[in-house]
């Protein structure tokens, strides 16, 4: 089969896959291998990105999908020369977890209760360590020590475990390790000193039971989870990329809705002069040559898709797009191997992922998927909608999702609310705010995902997605079926 050929004019819905001698006894999540590359040195354990969109991606919803093995990426959406917000976001990503907290909060000896209970109220953390002049363990301090303390002038010293009752460690320790330790001891925290009794760092039982409990979770060589941040390609996008680095994101995005384009490659160019290392996704294109524009200007991964989103409407005032799975086995069919693709937008039911995945996505970015749920940003507004059947009204809760080229979210981030109608309308909005019932939280949403993505591998007659993926790549005659129309009835209407 040319597929090519095959798939021009083409997107998800016109195609099924047809089903495979199974070799998986149970379609467990726990024990199938989904694991994909967002960069070429960036595994995810699940293939899913959380869109960066305002009403998509804050802390919240990156914390999320970092836990459940996928990633997040914080939004620009804020005004320029507003850095600071978007980094506050990052920092909050960072600090949920870690494996060894190699900058815990510390205080003297002789300062006062009143200082400690200060410090750990703003810092909303519930233990200080104890160093002296020296940096040198002297004790630990927790919120408990300091509960019904009438005396708030006395010193720390007066109130905190002292080292020779602490159990500590001298050098790093494993997860495994310090969990044996903190068993034994019957301790919930494990200062690490180095062999003069100076504090190299702090290990909790709760930062290990997170380790244990989410063995998927996509986390630095830190402990802490991963999340990434948009840039953008003009204006602040070079400092703002430099304070996000600061703050440890692990991946810049550089999207705009252009990506094949001069803006592009100066904006890329820029970067890849001032930050050479760093994992950079870019995009969005939609045909193969975009894909080879960006990858000979030094993308580490190529994010594809004009037009597909469910907030997006680019093609209904351009008529310019590519429908997705066209355009994702184009830009494959360029990129080889060579760099991943993150395959974004267009995804309205859970079996378009396991499509997007094996024609050319290496990961899948989604907006409307998870827009609506208790980790997306934004206000809930109740609304009254009719009931067809009863022909009553009742009230149900909303949020909104909106197009990041929406005049709204234009509006929002270059702070031209007195800019009038006729100059809004100007600037070509290319999305639109659509309101999304309220459905409970993103990790419900994103584990039903990863159960059906399962259940399509076990169709496909493979125990991975990288398996399947070949599979497929090997002999898609073998397992693409164009539809009919009322095939495609017969599918997917329900
Ligand atoms: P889904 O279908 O998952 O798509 O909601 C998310 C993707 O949609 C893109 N996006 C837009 N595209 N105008 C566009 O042309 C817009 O206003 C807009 N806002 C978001 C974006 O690539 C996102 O990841």
């Amino acid at each position: 089969m040319d597929l090519l050929r095959e798939v021009r004019g083409c997107t998800f819905d016109d195609f099924l896959l047809a089903p495979q001698y199974s070799i998986v006894d149970r379609r467990d999540p726990d024990s199938l291998d989904l694991s994909s590359r967002l960069t070429p040195r960036l595994v995810l354990r699940r293939p899913i990105v959380s869109a960066n969109m305002d009403t998509v991606t804050r802390a919240e919803m990156a914390v999320v999908m970092a836990e459940e093995g996928g990633i997040g990426i914080i939004d620009r959406g804020f005004r320029p020369g507003d850095i600071e917000p978007q980094v506050r976001e990052v920092l909050k990503v960072k600090r949920t977890q870690h494996g060894v907290i190699s900058d815990p909060l510390t205080i003297g000896p002789d300062q006062t209760l009143a200082q400690a209970a200060d410090a750990l109220r703003q810092a909303r953390v519930g233990t200080l360590v104890v160093v002296d002049g020296n940096h040198r363990l002297a004790g630990l301090l927790t919120e408990r020590d300091l509960r019904f303390v009438g005396a708030p002038q006395s010193k720390v010293a007066s109130r905190m475990t002292p080292v020779e009752h602490l159990v500590t460690r001298r050098g790093t320790a494993s997860v495994e390790e310090a969990a044996r330790l903190m068993a034994t001891h019957k301790v919930k925290k494990l200062p690490l000193v180095d062999g003069d009794g100076r504090l190299l760092g702090l290990m909790t039982s709760r930062d290990i039971l997170h380790q244990q409990r989410q063995p998927f979770a996509t986390r630095d060589a830190q402990g802490r989870l991963r999340v990434g941040a948009a840039i953008g390609a003009r204006g602040d996008y070079l400092e703002r990329a430099a304070e996000l680095l600061r703050a440890g994101v692990d991946v810049l995005v550089i999207d705009i809705a252009h990506g094949h384009s001069t803006v592009m490659d100066r904006a890329l160019g820029e970067v890849r002069k001032r930050f050479a290392d760093v994992d950079v996704i870019a995009g969005n294109v939609a045909t193969g040559e975009g894909a080879r524009f960006l990858a000979d200007r030094g993308a580490s991964a190529v994010k594809v898709g004009i037009g597909p989103g469910g907030g997006c409407t680019t093609r209904l005032t351009t008529s310019f797009g590519v429908p997705q799975l066209q355009a994702l086995v184009e830009c494959r069919a360029v990129l080889g191997d060579a760099l991943p693709i993150v395959a974004d937008g267009g995804i309205r039911r859970h079996g378009a992922l396991a499509l997007a995945l094996v024609c050319g996505g290496d990961t899948v970015m989604m907006g409307s998927a998870f827009a609506g749920t208790t980790e997306a940003p934004g206000e809930i507004v109740q609304k009254s909608v009719l009931v067809p059947e009863s022909q009553k009204s009742v009230q149900v809760p909303f949020k909104v999702l909106r197009g990041m080229a929406s005049i709204e979210a234009i509006k929002d981030r270059l702070d031209v609310e007195d800019a009038s109608a006729v100059d809004l309308q100007a600037m070509g909005a290319e999305g639109m705010e659509v309101s999304v019932p309220l459905r409970g939280s993103a990790r419900s949403a994103f584990q039903e995902m990863i159960k059906h993505l399962c259940s399509s591998i076990s169709y496909g007659g493979a125990d991975s997605l990288c398996g399947l993926r070949a599979s497929v790549a090997a002999d898609p005659g073998r397992f693409l079926i164009r539809l009919t129309e009322s095939s495609r009835r017969e599918s997917y209407e329900r």
